[in-house]
């Protein structure tokens, strides 16, 4: 299968994209074809109602082919950041019906208010799907940096991101049923209520 990963942090060199890239390895490992899609220095133009950014059709494209996304959202300052906001403005329905994992960051012990605010405002109108097992990445900067883990908190992190991965395979494997033309009806009612 293959599977998008965003990621959505607008810092080059984020800890968002380096989870990203742990994620990657892991998909790949399983045998799944990736797209990532990095936010760092803002590549998407602000939302706007003339044109759509430079490059997005081909982003829209890549998101058609993905059987499911992994959504990861740094916590800053208690919120999504904007970038990635942004690019639900900018999303149709090319993850419509499809199975999203949301993954938060946070420098420290936080990291659940950019979950939270995704699964209440991100999927209404792109019809994205999130699983229940969503992973929150804590002291982001002491896990994920090598080849094995090197703590407890390490340990554990990688376990949550398999756990996530798996139900996120098996969630995309079981949607591709609901995902008929007949059953969406996509056109009659573009828009969640
Ligand atoms: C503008 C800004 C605001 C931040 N606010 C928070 C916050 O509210 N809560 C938190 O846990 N970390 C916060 N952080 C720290 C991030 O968690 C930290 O940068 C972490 O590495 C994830 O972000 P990154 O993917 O951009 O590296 C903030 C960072 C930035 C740049």
């Amino acid at each position: 299968m293959k599977f998008a990963i965003v990621s959505g942090s607008h810092r080059p060199q984020s800890q968002s994209s380096k989870v990203g890239g742990y994620i990657q390895k892991e998909l790949e490992r399983e045998g799944h074809d990736v797209f990532f899609l990095d936010l760092a220095d803002n590549p998407l133009h602000l939302w706007d109602q003339s044109k759509k950014p430079e490059g997005w059709e081909k982003i829209s494209q890549s998101l058609e082919s993905c059987d499911g996304a992994v959504i990861i959202a740094p916590e800053w300052n208690g919120m999504v950041p904007s970038g990635l906001k942004n690019f639900f403005l900018l999303l149709g329905h090319e993850l419509a019906h499809k199975p999203g994992t949301l993954v938060g960051v946070s420098a420290g012990i936080n990291g659940a208010y950019p979950i939270a605010e995704l699964r209440m405002s991100s999927y209404k109108n792109s019809k994205i799907c999130y699983t229940p097992d969503h992973v929150i990445v804590r002291n982001v900067a002491d896990v994920l940096n090598e080849e094995s883990s090197v703590s407890d908190e390490d340990k554990s992190i990688r376990g949550r991101i398999t756990l996530a991965l798996n139900v996120l395979g098996a969630y995309a494997h079981a949607l591709t049923s609901v995902r008929q033309p007949e059953i969406m009806n996509l056109k009659r009612y573009p828009f969640g209520m």
